[in-house]
C-alpha cells in the first residue's frame, strides 16, 4: 500500500515510476546483470524526454489477466499491456549492451522502451461496481516484455480486479482472485492440482473444467507449465510450437509462454483462480540438474550447439521470462534463482512449494548415464533439493507442527514414493526411475527421519512430472513396518497427478490398465495407479479430513468440457494413511491394490458431441517432418 502512495505522488509529478511493478525485480533485486537496472531505465526516459506516454489507442491487453501467491492481506495481480502482440526480441540483459544490428531493430527498440502506464483497481463485485477496495498505478516497458504485477489487498475474500490504460478507455478483462485465510482461520479450502501441460500434445481442457465447475479456491501447478521442445509446423498444425525451434533465448522463452497463454482454458483458469505455481524441468529444459540438462552439458561443445548460449545463460533467460509471465512473488532470487517458498493457509495447513529440479540438484539421469545414477542413488552426499533448501524444508515441517497447523501439504515435482518400475520402463538390474526421489534416497531418508524423529504427522505429498496418477501411503521401507491392508506404519499420503496433456501409459485403455496392474503388484504401498487419462485432481481440505477427487479428460485431441470421475480418496486427520477401503473399493480406471475397477465403456457421438466411448485420451499427433 505504501509503495502505491509514493508511486501516486511521483506519477503526479509527471515522471514514470517503476517501483509498483515487481517484475523489474526479476530475477534479482540486487544484481543488475541478472535483472533490470531500474535507475538506468528511469534515466533513459529522463534523457529522452519520452515519458510523456503512448498513443493510448494503440495499446492492448494481449494475454488476459492472472493472479497468484495469495497471502492473508495481498495477492499478486498480473497482466500484459503492449502495442505489440509479438514479444520483445531485444534479449536485453544489461542496459547499454543492446546490439543494434539493423536500422529496423534500432527503430523498434527505441520505440518500445517508452513506458506504458496502467491503473488497476479491485472491487468486491463481479462487475466492478460499487466502492473500489484498493487501486494503484504501475508502469511497464519492453525491458520486461510489457508485463505488470501489483499487490495490496485485504484478507480472506474473493475480489475482482481490472487494469486500464491510464487516461484511456482500454480495459483488461475482469479477473477474480482470493486472498489466503487469516492465520488462525480453519475454514475448509479447495485446491485444483495440475502438472505437465504440453501445448502440442493436446488441449488444456483440464484447466477449463475446474474453472467451469468452480469448486476450488486456488490452483496449484507443480511444473512443466511449458515445454522447451519443438513439435509440428507452424501454420500447418493447429498446436505446433512457437517459436518453431527448441528454445534458448529470452525472446524464445517469452514467445513460448505467450503461445501457451492463448489456450482458452488456461486463460480461463488464470482469470478465475489465484495460482500457486512452481517449475519442473521443462520450464527450462528436460531433466535439469545443477550442471545442465539431458540435451545440454556444461561444455564448449554444448555451448556452440546452443548458438552461443551457456547452461547458466539459458537458465537465466527461462527464469526471467517465467517471472515476467507468472503471477508469483519473488523468493530470494539472488539465492541461486530460488523459487521454493511457503504459504500459511490459516491454521488448516502449511503449503510448502519445493524446487526439486533446478536448485542445486545433484546429477540426474540424462539418458547416457542412467545405470551410473542407479549405482550412486544411495550415496549419502546426493541431494535433490540442495542443502539450503533441505534445511529450510525440515525447519518448515517442524515450525508447521509447532504452530499447530492441522496439515502439511507439500507441493513437489517428482514422485516421492519408491516405485519399482521394472514392468514399465525399468530393468531388473535398474528397477527405479533415477530422475525421481528414487535417485536421491538419502534426501528422502532425511525427510522421513525428520518426520519420525519429531513425530510430525498429517503429511500430504503432492507430485506431478510423471504423466500418470499414483496414490500411495508414505512408507519408509526397511525402517518402519507397513501393513498394506490397513495402512499402519505410514506417515502420510502421496497424491501424484497425471498430466494436463502430456502423453501417458498407453494408446488404449486395456494396455494402460495392464500396466497399472503390474505396477500395483510390484509396489505394496502404491494403492492406485492410473496412466490412461489426461486430467488433474482436486483436494477438499478440512480439519477433519482431506478428500481427493481425480478427474480424467475423455480426450484432449479437441477442446471440450467433458470429464470422468476416476477415483475418490479420503485421508482422516491423524490417520496418516488412506482410509480403507481405499477409494471406497472401486475406481473408474487404472488399478487398485485391492483390485476393483469398473470401466465405463464410452462412445463419442459426433452428432451430439457427447463422449460415450473413446479409445484414446491423448492427441498422439505424429508430426511429419518439416519441409
Ligand atoms: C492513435 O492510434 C490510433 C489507432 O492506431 C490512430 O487511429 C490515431 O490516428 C492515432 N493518433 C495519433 C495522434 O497518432
Ligand atoms: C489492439 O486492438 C485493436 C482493436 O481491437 C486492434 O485493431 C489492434 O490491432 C490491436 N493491436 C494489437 C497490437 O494487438
Ligand atoms: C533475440 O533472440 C531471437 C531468437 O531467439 C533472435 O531472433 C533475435 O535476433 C535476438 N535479438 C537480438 C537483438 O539479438
Ligand atoms: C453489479 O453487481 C452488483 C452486486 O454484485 C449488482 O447489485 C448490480 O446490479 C450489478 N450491476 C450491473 C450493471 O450489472
Ligand atoms: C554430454 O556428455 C555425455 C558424456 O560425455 C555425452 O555422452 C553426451 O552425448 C553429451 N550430450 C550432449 C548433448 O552434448
Ligand atoms: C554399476 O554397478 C555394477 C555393479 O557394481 C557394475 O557392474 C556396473 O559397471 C556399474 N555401472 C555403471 C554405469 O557405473
Ligand atoms: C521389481 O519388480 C519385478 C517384477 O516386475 C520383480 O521381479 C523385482 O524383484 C522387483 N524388484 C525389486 C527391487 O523389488
Ligand atoms: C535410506 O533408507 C533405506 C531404507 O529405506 C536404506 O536401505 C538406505 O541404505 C538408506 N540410505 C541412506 C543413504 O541413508
Ligand atoms: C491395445 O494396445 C496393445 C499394444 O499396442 C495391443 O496389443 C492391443 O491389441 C490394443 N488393444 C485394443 C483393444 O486396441
Ligand atoms: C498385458 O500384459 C501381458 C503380460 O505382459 C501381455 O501379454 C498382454 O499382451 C498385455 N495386454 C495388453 C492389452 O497390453
Ligand atoms: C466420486 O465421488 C463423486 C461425488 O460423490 C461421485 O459422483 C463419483 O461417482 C465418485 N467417483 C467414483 C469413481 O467413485
Ligand atoms: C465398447 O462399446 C463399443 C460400442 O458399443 C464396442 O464396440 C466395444 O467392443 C466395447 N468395448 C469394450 C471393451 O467392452
Amino acid at each position: 500500500m505504501v509503495s502505491f502512495l509514493i508511486l501516486a505522488a511521483l506519477a503526479a509529478a509527471g515522471t514514470a515510476s517503476f517501483e509498483g511493478n515487481i517484475n523489474y525485480d526479476s530475477p534479482s533485486f540486487n544484481h543488475a546483470v541478472l535483472g533490470i537496472d531500474v535507475p538506468k531505465v528511469k534515466a533513459r526516459h529522463l534523457e529522452k524526454r519520452d515519458y510523456t506516454g503512448w498513443n493510448t489507442s494503440s495499446l492492448n491487453f494481449t494475454h488476459g489477466v492472472a493472479s497468484g501467491d495469495p497471502y492473508p492481506d495481498s495477492v499478486i495481480l498480473w497482466t500484459r499491456v503492449s502495442p505489440f502482440v509479438e514479444n520483445d526480441a531485444s534479449n536485453i540483459t544489461v542496459e547499454g549492451t543492446v546490439p543494434l544490428y539493423s536500422h529496423e531493430t534500432e527503430r523498434y527498440i527505441r520505440a518500445s522502451t517508452r513506458p506504458i502506464c496502467v491503473d488497476w483497481r479491485v472491487s468486491a463485485n463481479r462487475n466492478m461496481s460499487g466502492a473500489v477496495v484498493t487501486t494503484g498505478r504501475a508502469y511497464t516497458t519492453s525491458d520486461i516484455d510489457y508485463t505488470v504485477e501489483a499487490k495490496g489487498l485485504e484478507p480472506f475474500t474473493s475480489y475482482y480486479y481490472q487494469f486500464n490504460v491510464c487516461g484511456a478507455g482500454t480495459s483488461s478483462p475482469i479477473g477474480r482472485t482470493k486472498t489466503a485465510p487469516a492465520e488462525h482461520d480453519e475454514t475448509p479450502i479447495g485446491l485444483a492440482v495440475y502438472s505437465c501441460s504440453n501445448y502440442p500434445t493436446g488441449y488444456f481442457n483440464a484447466y477449463g473444467n475446474a474453472a467451469r465447475k468452480d469448486n476450488v479456491d486456488y490452483v496449484l501447478h507443480l511444473g512443466d507449465y511449458i515445454y522447451e521442445t519443438r513439435a509440428g509446423v507452424l501454420g500447418r498444425d493447429p498446436r505446433a510450437s512457437n517459436p518453431p525451434r527448441i528454445i534458448f533465448t529470452l525472446y524464445d522463452y517469452r514467445t513460448r509462454l505467450a503461445q501457451y497463454r492463448t489456450d482458452l482454458d488456461l486463460l480461463l483458469s488464470h482469470q478465475q483462480f489465484p495460482w500457486i505455481p512452481v517449475w519442473d524441468d521443462h520450464e527450462i529444459a528436460n531433466n535439469g540438474w545443477r550442471g545442465g540438462y539431458s540435451a545440454m552439458n556444461n561444455t564448449e561443445e554444448s555451448f556452440v550447439r546452443a548458438g552461443g548460449i551457456s547452461v547458466d545463460q539459458r537458465k537465466m533467460n527461462a527464469v526471467r521470462a517465467y517471472f515476467e509471465w507468472m503471477p508469483i512473488r519473488q523468493a530470494s532470487l539472488d539465492d541461486n534463482l530460488r523459487i521454493w517458498r511457503s504459504f500459511k493457509m490459516g491454521k488448516l495447513f502449511d503449503l510448502l512449494m519445493l524446487d526439486t529440479r533446478h536448485y542445486d540438484r545433484s546429477i540426474t539421469t540424462l539418458g547416457w548415464n542412467n545405470n551410473y545414477i542407479y549405482n550412486i542413488s544411495n550415496e549419502a552426499s546426493r541431494t535433490l533439493m540442495g542443502s539450503n533448501q533441505e534445511n529450510w524444508f525440515y525447519r518448515q515441517l517442524s515450525e508447521s507442527a509447532q504452530r499447530g497447523a492441522t496439515w502439511r501439504i507439500i507441493g513437489n515435482q517428482l514422485v516421492f514414493s519408491r516405485i519399482n518400475t521394472t514392468s514399465w520402463f525399468g530393468t531388473f538390474e535398474n528397477p527405479y526411475n533415477g530422475d525421481q526421489w528414487d535417485g536421491y534416497m538419502a534426501n528422502r531418508n532425511r525427510t522421513y527421519q525428520h518426520l519420525f524423529d519429531n513425530n510430525i504427522g498429517n503429511n500430504i505429498m503432492l507430485a506431478g512430472d510423471s504423466h500418470a496418477n499414483w496414490v500411495s501411503d508414505l512408507v519408509w521401507f526397511d525402517e518402519s513396518d507397513y501393513d498394506p491392508a490397513t495402512g499402519a506404519g505410514a506417515v502420510g499420503v502421496e497424491f501424484a497427478g497425471t498430466a494436463v496433456s502430456s502423453t501417458g501409459f498407453g494408446r488404449n485403455i486395456s494396455q494402460a490398465t495392464n500396466q497399472s496392474r503390474y505396477l500395483v503388484r510390484d509396489n505394496s504401498e502404491l494403492q492406485w495407479s492410473e496412466g490412461y487419462y489426461r486430467g488433474y485432481f482436486e483436494l477438499q481440505i478440512s480439519r477433519e479430513k482431506i478428500d481427493a477427487s481425480y478427474f480424467g479428460c475423455p480426450t484432449v485431441a479437441t477442446r471440450n468440457p467433458f470429464e470422468l470421475s476416476l477415483a475418490n480418496f479420503t485421508v482422516m486427520a491423524g490417520a496418516n494413511h488412506l482410509q480403507r477401503p481405499v477409494a471406497g473399493g472401486t475406481v473408474e480406471s487404472g488399478y487398485l491394490q485391492t483390485g476393483g475397477v469398473r470401466q465405463t465403456n464410452l462412445t463419442y457421438n459426433t452428432q451430439t458431441g457427447q463422449y460415450l466411448y473413446t479409445n484414446y485420451s491423448q492427441m498422439w499427433i505424429t508430426y511429419p517432418p518439416a519441409t
